[in-house]
């Protein structure tokens, strides 16, 4: 087994070092071999994707990848910010189905802004398609270079494109993993204005046919924003393409109150992944030793199950940072109010606590 360690930009290092902390302790036998990837690799190569990162990347089982991005690469040319590289990944391996649990932890239902009345409990899996549509249409702009040149500022567009295959395989990953959970599945767009989205649905509805025990339903993807609020435990499994599902899996991430609790796993066809925290490089509190390393420890987790076929591991993993809540440990995002028997931790504290609930 190896993987390949992509910390990072922001955050990105000290949360993926915890992670790493406790994969060691597993006592699995995985090689690690970290490269730079993001601001950090654009400062260092001149690219935020070096061939030398990506060959790594794809000569590995998986990555595990921390997070790019800082408000000092905003003037840049669109090819040379941190973003490209998690998009360049995410293309070049294929990684076409992203799942985003937004999980409600029993202990951290107050850190919501919602009633805790409407997210107890609250368990969906957003699966959004990550290779397609408007990310990677035609770009045309101030920062892309089209034969050469750039572009006036006058006018720009990016065009959004769907194909039934692409459509047809994410279908069939949100209609298998339905089957595990309630046998329901959600389907996001925006048909009444958009073709890729009467595409995507109809597609859907015929994938929909090779799964008789599955309950599909349809929802646009605006009133799916207001749903999420009003009802989130309407859900179960959520599926949609990659710009609905970016911006919907950040609204369910904050229902629960920690997306700094939340995982995620970008597989290809043939599960090589790359595994990744929900949030952001957070370039604000970086250095600080504050970030809650735990999305990224959950995010090992599931590497372990997805990619590397060590479901045990991942779920020593996952009883661990359960019983570190238990305990009352929480980082800054998580502390809440606070109170009797919680405990404000470093990054570095919470990765070690990790490491002792392991058994
Ligand atoms: C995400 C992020 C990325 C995206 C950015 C960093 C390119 O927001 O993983 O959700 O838009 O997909
Ligand atoms: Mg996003």
């Amino acid at each position: 087994m190896k993987i390949a360690v992509l910390a990072g930009d922001g955050i990105g290092t000290e949360i993926v070092a915890e992670a790493v902390k406790v994969l060691k302790a597993l006592d699995l036998k995985i090689e690690m071999e970290s490269a730079l990837v993001g601001g950090v690799a654009f400062d260092a190569h001149g690219h935020p994707l070096p061939p030398a990162t990506l060959a790594l990347a794809k000569a590995s089982d998986a990555v595990l990848f921390g997070a790019v991005g800082d408000w000092k690469y905003d003037k840049l040319e669109r090819q040379f910010r941190p973003e490209q590289a998690i998009l360049g990944l995410r293309k070049e391996l294929g990684l076409f189905a992203n799942f985003r649990p937004a999980i409600c932890y029993e202990e951290l239902v107050d850190a919501s802004s919602l009633k805790p009345e409407l997210i107890a409990g609250l368990d969906i899996l957003i699966i959004r398609e990550l290779t397609g549509d408007i990310y990677f249409g035609q770009p045309r702009g101030r920062r892309t270079a089209v034969d050469g040149h750039f572009p006036g500022s006058e006018e720009a567009f990016d065009t959004m494109r769907y194909s039934r295959p692409e459509i047809e395989r994410i279908a069939h990953v949100a209609f298998d993993a339905a089957r595990k959970r309630s046998k329901r599945v959600t389907s996001v767009d925006k048909n009444n204005v958009l073709e890729t989205s009467q595409l995507w649905k109809d597609v859907m509805v015929e994938v929909a046919k090779q799964y008789p025990d599955v309950v599909l339903d349809h929802m646009l993807v605006d009133n799916a924003a207001m749903q999420l609020v009003k009802e989130p435990k309407k859900f179960d499994v959520v599926v949609t393409g990659n710009m609905f599902g970016d911006i919907l899996s950040d609204e369910a991430s904050m229902l629960t109150g920690s997306i700094g609790m939340l995982p995620s796993a970008s597989l290809n066809a043939s599960n090589q992944g790359l595994y990744e925290p929900s949030h952001g490089s957070a370039p604000d509190i970086a250095g600080k030793g504050i970030a809650n390393p735990l999305a990224t420890i959950l995010s090992a987790a599931m590497m372990l199950r997805f990619s590397l076929g060590q479901a045990e591991s991942a779920l020593r993993i996952e009883a661990a940072v359960k019983a570190v809540l238990a305990k009352g440990l929480r980082t800054a995002d998580i502390y809440g109010k606070g109170g009797a028997g919680i405990t404000k931790v470093s990054t570095l504290e919470m990765g070690n606590a990790v490491v002792a609930a392991l058994v």
